[in-house]
């Protein structure tokens, strides 16, 4: 009988991108208090995420600001997540997603700070790809007018992470020389534009040979990430560099460690190396942790070294550090006002289209930040990969849990 309302309801409710949907033959009805959302049902492949139309709409609460999400911002850490590769994983199934923009739709009980229908953009610790998303207060920032939501849904993890590793922690200064892998993923090109805006400052950067063409002009000289880019950047720069970021935690490491100069920062903040495949392997997990470079403390005091991690994350969700952010992203948005940093968005994907858009991460395709556009449809030849109407067995159960508890558009690179 419940069933039987919900389904009545749900047919006398007119669906904003619905006709669209419904015309490429995706599910898209919701009833009241019902939203659509992408869901990892349990850790492991592509399969495990789809997107459900009937997510519990969150209710803010005191502290918290309710935003009506335009876009999300997917992140290599996503990839992570989903193959439960990450420190103390969650419980699933979860609605995924660290960073969202959109439109501020309520606030919580005795809650100020933002207008009805000011434009922002969220942290979230989880549940970012959401049509609706509440966040506290402190994680919250306004949109600058020029940015658009794509640009917004890709600025604040790239950008605070890259900064404060730069600026925070290796004192990046005029004339510094850096080392940064990736060059052409979000954290990448946030890294090589920020480098721009001090001068003299030479970036040697690492990506796929496929990206070159695009990324080439964006970093002072780049390497094949395949080839020996130790003896390279010696022959460039025989001293060795001030600054290594290296999110390939393994061989990687001691190949930045010897690179450094006297005084020069080392900083590990990812590792992105031991996604090898589609689900979680245990060989490259040991294989990581057998490269890894042992630190001795002596020798980092002989050869006058610097040795850091970073991860923006657990700062903000488990070190409470927001306080410590929200300056940074004063100082970022001061930046983008003086048109010095703007976010790369690599493409737009339907929160259908989840699927294609990791798969396009795990085949090393993007340059800067991939973006779930919550109002867009998919195409059709993807509508029915990742929608709950495609997923048998299993999840559907999950969904029926969930209850209570346009083509691809590729933005140019900006320099
Ligand atoms: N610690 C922090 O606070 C923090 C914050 C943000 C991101 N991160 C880390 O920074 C790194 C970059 O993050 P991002 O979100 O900007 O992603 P991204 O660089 O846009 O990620 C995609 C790129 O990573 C490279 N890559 C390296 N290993 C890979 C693998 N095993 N499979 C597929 N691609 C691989 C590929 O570029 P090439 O083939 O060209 O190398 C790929 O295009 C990740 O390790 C992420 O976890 C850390």
């Amino acid at each position: 009988m419940a069933e039987e309302t919900r389904e009545t309801e749900r047919m006398g409710e007119p669906d904003e991108p619905g006709e669209e949907r419904q015309r490429l033959g995706v599910s898209c009805t919701r009833g009241p208090g019902e939203m659509r959302a992408v869901v990892l049902s349990a850790f492991g492949g592509l399969g495990k995420v789809r997107v459900s139309s009937r997510r519990a709409v969150p209710v803010p609460r005191q502290g918290e600001v309710k935003i009506r999400v335009k876009a999300c911002g997917l992140n290599f850490l996503d990839l992570m997540v989903r193959q439960g590769n990450i420190d103390n994983p969650p419980k699933t199934p979860l609605v995924p997603g660290f960073e969202c923009s959109g439109i501020v739709e309520a606030m919580g009980p005795d809650t100020t700070g933002f207008e009805i229908g000011e434009r922002v953009m969220a942290f979230v610790n989880y549940g970012a790809w959401a049509e609706v998303v509440c966040a506290p207060l402190d994680f919250v920032y306004p949109v600058p007018d020029a940015m658009t939501f794509p640009e917004a849904a890709a600025f604040l993890v790239s950008f605070v992470a890259a900064y404060m590793m730069l600026f925070e922690i290796a004192n990046v200064q005029e004339g510094m020389t850096v080392l940064v892998h990736s060059a052409g993923g979000a954290v990448g090109q946030a890294v090589a534009q920020l480098c721009s805006s001090v001068p003299r400052v030479t970036v040697f950067g690492t990506a796929s040979p496929s990206k070159h063409e695009a990324i080439k002009d964006s970093v002072t000289f780049l390497f094949d990430r395949n080839t020996d880019y130790v003896q390279e950047i010696k022959k460039i720069s025989p001293e060795g560099v001030d600054v290594v970021l290296d999110c390939l935690c393994g061989e990687d490491t001691g190949k930045g460690l010897a690179l450094l100069k006297p005084l020069g920062t080392y900083i590990l903040y990812g590792s992105a190396n031991m996604v090898t495949g589609e689900t979680r392997s245990f060989f490259s997990l040991a294989k990581s942790w057998w490269q890894v470079e042992k630190v001795n403390p002596m020798k980092l005091y002989e050869e006058n070294k610097i040795i850091a991690g970073f991860s923006l994350l657990n700062l903000l969700f488990r070190q409470g550090r927001a306080d410590r952010v929200q300056s940074v992203v004063r100082k970022l948005l001061s930046l983008y006002r003086e048109k010095k940093i703007r976010p790369v968005v690599d493409s737009l994907w339907a929160l259908e289209e989840v699927k294609e858009a990791m798969q396009r991460i795990h085949d090393r395709g993007n340059i800067g930040k991939l973006i779930l556009d919550v109002e867009k449809s998919p195409t059709p030849l993807m509508a029915n990969d990742s929608t709950e109407t495609s997923e048998a067995g299993e999840d559907e159960d999950e969904d029926e849990q969930d209850i209570d508890s346009d083509s691809k558009e590729r933005v140019p690179f900006i320099q």
